[in-house]
């Protein structure tokens, strides 16, 4: 039996679980055990809770009970939290996701006393050092055992910062194994539509026309922290509203709930709550989202999760960003970076809207890379 103890924490780490959860149970229950580890970075039970419940995530073993802090304070204690239970549990692996202070919590605690890591989302690159998240996505690879890129551009930035495909088991932090395996949100996107289109009432609940209302997400620090961009950003989001008799429907994350009132112009602050077609709501299930996105017209988004399940439910997407990780589905021409800049925002909708003819090829696995992942650590023991 090999043990790994799973670090989630924040939003999308918590559903990323799912697909490894999923296949451990279903696959190789005899042969994983998972112990989880919620550092508790989102805690608000629409940011939490909601998806343990709903995607048969097992319950978290430990909860370090971090909260909101500076990002010291922050990963601090949660290297302090993770390194005790690795001591306590010594695992075989320590399953890390994605790019945030938990991500790189996790991989300076169990570097430091060699324990393994695996690294699934490895290989994204903004080349934008002054986002959190590239400095913990580096950090991240640069110390993991075992490294999962959903995407080829992935391999290739890691090929490009020196890991070598030619490396030979046993695989090691100084001699990393890296691997191509599709994406595990794919996996995750494509078990729980029907799911979803059978138990997710949000559709109906919201009196929304299928493939007439636009979702927009917003919680990047630089968007929400930066007065401009937020202002020019909502600015493009009613305009389009109004002019094009639209709604938009834009599930908060509570970053940017808290800091509304003091980051937009006033006037349109009143503007957006007076207007009957932007519907502000909060966080919503995962199989609400996967309605939400399977049913909109469009997306526009600075989250990395939504564009590309954006992609998944073939629907194109404004990236409200400077560049993305993501660049497989601008360079399809399904998604276009829009930046927080209202006029290239406004441009990219009216491209979008009328652009018929984009297609969506599988460009992120075959939905079985969870199970890849499980049979690579197998074969590591
Ligand atoms: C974090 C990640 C980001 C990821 C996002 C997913 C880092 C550095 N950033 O950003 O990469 O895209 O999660 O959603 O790890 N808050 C609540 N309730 C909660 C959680 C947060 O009110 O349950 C509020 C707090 O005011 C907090 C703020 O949101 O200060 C930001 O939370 P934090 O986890 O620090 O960063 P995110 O912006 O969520
Ligand atoms: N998501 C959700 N409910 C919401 C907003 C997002 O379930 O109200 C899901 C979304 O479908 C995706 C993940 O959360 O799977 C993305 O998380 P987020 O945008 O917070 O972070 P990012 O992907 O940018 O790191």
């Amino acid at each position: 039996m090999i043990k790994i103890v799973t670090v989630i924490g924040a939003r999308p780490q918590i559903i990323k679980a799912a697909a490894i959860s999923r296949a451990i149970k279903n696959h190789f229950p005899d042969q994983i055990q998972e112990i989880i580890v919620h550092t508790g970075q989102h805690y608000d039970a629409n940011m939490s809770q909601v998806f343990i419940d709903e995607l048969g995530i097992p319950q978290p073993d430990y909860n370090l009970n971090v909260g909101s802090s500076g990002h010291a304070k922050q990963t601090s204690e949660m290297i302090v939290g993770i390194e005790t239970i690795l001591l306590e549990n010594k695992p075989n692996y320590l399953v890390l996701y994605g790019d945030t202070n938990s991500t790189l919590a996790g991989a300076v605690a169990a570097s430091k006393i060699h324990v393994p890591i695996v690294h699934i989302e490895a290989g994204l690159r903004s080349f934008n050092k002054s986002m959190p998240e590239e400095i913990n996505r580096i950090m991240c690879d640069h110390t993991s055992t075992l490294l999962f890129s959903p995407t080829a551009t992935g391999l290739n930035n890691l090929i490009n910062e020196g890991f070598r495909l030619t490396n030979k088991l046993p695989y090691s932090a100084d001699n990393p194994g890296i691997f191509h395996c599709g994406d595990i949100m794919y996996d995750n996107s494509l078990y729980f539509k029907s799911i979803s289109d059978n138990r997710s009432t949000i559709i109906k609940d919201n009196k929304l026309e299928k493939d007439n209302f636009i979702l927009s997400t917003i919680h990047r620090d630089n968007n929400t922290d930066d007065p401009v961009r937020l202002n020019a950003i909502f600015g493009s989001l009613v305009e389009i509203a109004s002019q094009e008799n639209i709604s938009v429907v834009i599930p908060l994350h509570p970053r940017t709930s808290k800091i509304l009132e003091s980051n937009l112009d006033a006037e349109l602050l009143k503007s957006i709550k007076s207007n009957p077609k932007i519907k502000l709501i909060p966080p919503v299930s995962f199989l609400d989202m996967i309605a939400l996105e399977s049913n909109c017209k469009l997306v526009m988004t600075d989250s990395g999760g939504v564009q590309k399940e954006a992609y998944y439910f073939n629907k194109p997407c404004i990236i409200l960003r400077s560049e993305t990780e993501w660049v497989e589905i601008v360079e399809q021409g399904a998604a276009i970076i829009a930046n927080a800049d209202k006029e290239k925002i406004m441009q990219s909708y009216k491209k979008l809207k009328s652009k018929t003819g984009i297609t969506f090829p599988k460009l992120f696995g075959n939905g079985k890379a969870a199970e890849f992942i499980c049979e690579t650590i197998l074969n590591n023991p």
